[in-house]
């Protein structure tokens, strides 16, 4: 059937053509931006390369004061478990706070940070280092030691940096879980990581709302034997239960606490903290990383991909603290380098669909850091609202997360960044604790939809699945090829899992990235998506055995299959195929509950935007789902090879189930 020609339809194709042309246009760096960058001679990349490690060590003692500098830099010994700086020793927090109120900057605004309702707190370095200090001795008092691990479930204000450097102040391994996942997931993630503390929050606020979150914690964490303390900060003065012998308000324990708390020097491999995140399995992975060379990825990229220029930049990235991004280039990056930041507490669209740039004008931000998903959000709600703020401040803009479409980056370079700004589209992991693949921006001409070419230092190669050779045009696996500081060092409690998932295809020295990608003419790297079963909505990362197992957890399910449809505004979208009990029929109430049980269990953000009843689900003679049909499906693409089915007309049925849903939808 031929297609409409509607006016929608033709300014998508164009779009699409745009895109496909825009791989040969290039954006050298504006000539102004050049001038002034801290990089702006090619050579830094062949300096790197003659001698990685040497390379590396330089950069670690330029941008970090080590208490004791380190004499060896890679400790490759016993690979995958590689150390680095081994003998030096630091401390993160000293790093992050002390030494610049030490040399008088203590005045400086770390955090420009902006409630939802309108508040507004300038936190210096000084009070961040006093808060800090308190907070950790408070911890020390509640009997937190060295090596303890210490939840984290906070929303994004102040008290959840200090609560990090606390930790790190006294050698605690922090485990900060996203604000958006379900106490349940926080049980979860404090159950397997044995955590003893917990900090929380009385009340989130989210868009003029409140929820309810030491209740909804302490519905969870009840029975958990390791958890010894909760602390509370009254962050919306919620009234929520507190237990007796257990239960502490921050507030309270930090007015008790000792003002002065000298940091402890760390041994550079001492454990900084914990991050999980979602592998091929429904369990998640604690991605573990330790003090020394994690700083040094973090400060470093953060001041040479953003250009920082700690006196006169106002650095704004729109992450949530409780993703790698916000550890690196909210905490730990801006604040090692001395950085000014602004912390927004809430929504894009709360209390008005402007205001970001109502922030940015007002702090007069010189850098944005943001996700593509933010971005075509922007676009979809117009680009007279950004118009009618003033962002002449901004100088540079950075992308993260996900693939950035050339239609969004355009846009971005266009309407956000007056067309003078470098956009760096900056591809990295929670595994790789720092940016790899980047533009360096008064260096390299970006192609739209390119995240370019690997940060000096960093050796990444497109490689054939099969053999592991380089592979020169087309698509392949993307490997990181040797070592780097901020690497994840092992998963917390689960090194077999740690060798078997990253090192165990192509060798102990080749990381595995679990991304396809390619190369082109020029080298650059254009990284397509992931090769496993990881999905990525809005840049949050999710396994679909996790979203399966919140599935088929409700009762009247009998067998679920998830899989990442690709979505025009969140870059992917969850669809779940839902095979229900015998007897029991497809409502929308089922449909409902199984929605809701995926929030309760994951988070909101993990519930599928489409469900579609399958009476059975394709799955070859060893019974193993084939998900590449059912993404065929989805797409309404023609279908691949089904001769491995074991019941082929499964997917006849499917099909009339998809055109059944397309007729109730319209
Ligand atoms: O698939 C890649 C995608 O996000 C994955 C990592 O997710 P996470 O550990 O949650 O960290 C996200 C923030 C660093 C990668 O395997 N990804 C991240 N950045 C980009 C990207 N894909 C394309 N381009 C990027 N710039």
């Amino acid at each position: 059937m031929a297609t409409e020609a509607t006016p929608d339809r033709l300014a998508s194709d164009l779009a699409r053509e745009l895109e496909v042309m825009l791989e040969i246009e290039k954006f050298p760096p504006p000539e102004g931006f050049r001038e002034s960058a801290l990089w702006s001679d090619p050579a830094i990349y062949e300096e790197a390369a003659a001698d990685p490690v040497a390379w590396w060590t330089a950069k670690s003692k330029e941008v970090l004061d080590w208490d004791v500098e380190p004499t060896e830099g890679l400790n490759d010994s016993n690979p995958p478990f590689y150390k680095w700086f081994e003998d030096g020793r630091i401390n993160a927090s000293a790093q992050c706070l002390d030494r610049h109120v030490a040399v008088g900057n203590g005045e400086r605004v770390a955090y420009h940070w902006r409630g939802e309702e309108g508040e507004r707190r300038d936190v210096t370095y000084a009070e961040l280092l006093d808060s800090t200090q308190r907070f950790a001795n408070a911890l020390k008092d509640l009997g937190v030691e060295k090596g303890d691990v210490v939840g984290i479930y906070l929303p994004m204000i102040p008290e959840v940096a200090v609560a990090m450097l606390a930790c790190a102040r006294i050698g605690a391994i922090h485990n900060v879980v996203f604000g958006g996942f379900s106490a349940e997931s926080v049980r979860e993630r404090m159950e397997f990581a044995e955590a003893k503390a917990l900090v929380t929050v009385d009340g989130a606020r989210r868009k003029g709302k409140t929820a309810p979150i030491k209740e909804q914690v302490d519905e969870e964490m009840g029975d958990l034997a390791s958890l010894k303390t909760i602390v509370v900060v009254r962050a919306t003065g919620t009234p929520c239960p507190m237990t007796e012998g257990r239960d502490v308000f921050y507030d309270e324990v930090c007015a008790a606490a000792d003002p002065e708390c000298p940091a402890e020097p760390m041994e550079a491999e001492h454990p900084l903290f914990i991050l999980y995140t979602s592998g091929s399995t429904a369990s998640p992975k604690g991605i573990l990383h330790t003090t020394g060379g994690y700083l040094t990825g973090a400060t470093t990229t953060h001041k040479y991909v953003f250009d920082l220029k700690p006196e006169s930049d106002v650095w704004w990235c729109a992450a949530d603290v409780g993703w790698i991004t916000g550890h690196s280039y909210i905490v730990y990056g801006p604040l090692a380098n001395g950085a000014t930041s602004v912390m927004w507490e809430g929504a894009p669209d709360y209390p008005h669909q402007g205001i970001w740039w109502e922030i940015a004008q007002e702090t007069k931000a010189t850098i944005l850091y943001a996700a593509p998903t933010a971005i075509r959000t922007f676009i979809k709600w117009g680009a007279d609202i950004p118009a009618r703020y003033d962002l002449s401040s901004l100088r540079l803009l950075g992308s993260v997360g996900e693939p950035i479409n050339p239609k969004a980056w355009l846009w971005y370079h266009k309407v956000i960044g007056g067309e003078r700004c470098p956009i760096v589209d900056t591809w990295w992991q929670t595994e790789t604790g720092s940016i790899m693949i980047t533009p360096l921006p008064g260096i390299t001409a970006t192609k739209p939809g390119s995240a370019t070419t690997p940060f000096p230092g960093v050796s990444a190669e497109v490689v054939d699945e099969k053999d592991g050779t380089p592979v020169a045009e087309g698509q392949g696996l993307l490997m990181l090829e040797r070592p780097w500081p901020s690497m994840l060092r092992t998963l917390y409690k689960e090194d077999e899992r740690f060798v078997e998932t990253y090192f165990s295809k192509f060798g102990k020295d080749r990381y595995l990235v679990g991304d396809a990608a390619r190369r082109d003419s020029d080298g650059y790297f254009w990284v397509i998506g992931r090769i496993d079963d990881v999905v990525n909505v809005s840049g949050h990362r999710l396994s679909t055995a996790e979203v399966e197992s919140a599935i088929v957890a409700h009762e009247k399910v009998a067998e679920a299959a998830v899989i990442g449809q690709s979505d025009p505004d969140t870059g992917q979208a969850i669809c779940a195929f839902v095979t229900l009990n015998g007897g029991v029929e497809p409502s929308e109430e089922v449909m409902a509950g199984i929605r809701d049980g995926v929030a309760a269990r994951i988070g909101k953000f993990a519930r599928p935007k489409r469900v579609i009843w399958a009476d059975d689900l394709p799955k070859t003679r060893s019974g193993k789902i084939m998900r590449r049909l059912l993404r065929d499906i989805a797409e309404g693409r023609a279908l691949g090879d089904v001769t491995t089915l074991r019941d082929p007309g499964v997917m006849a049925e499917l099909e009339k189930q998809v055109a059944a849903e397309r007729e109730n939808d319209d």
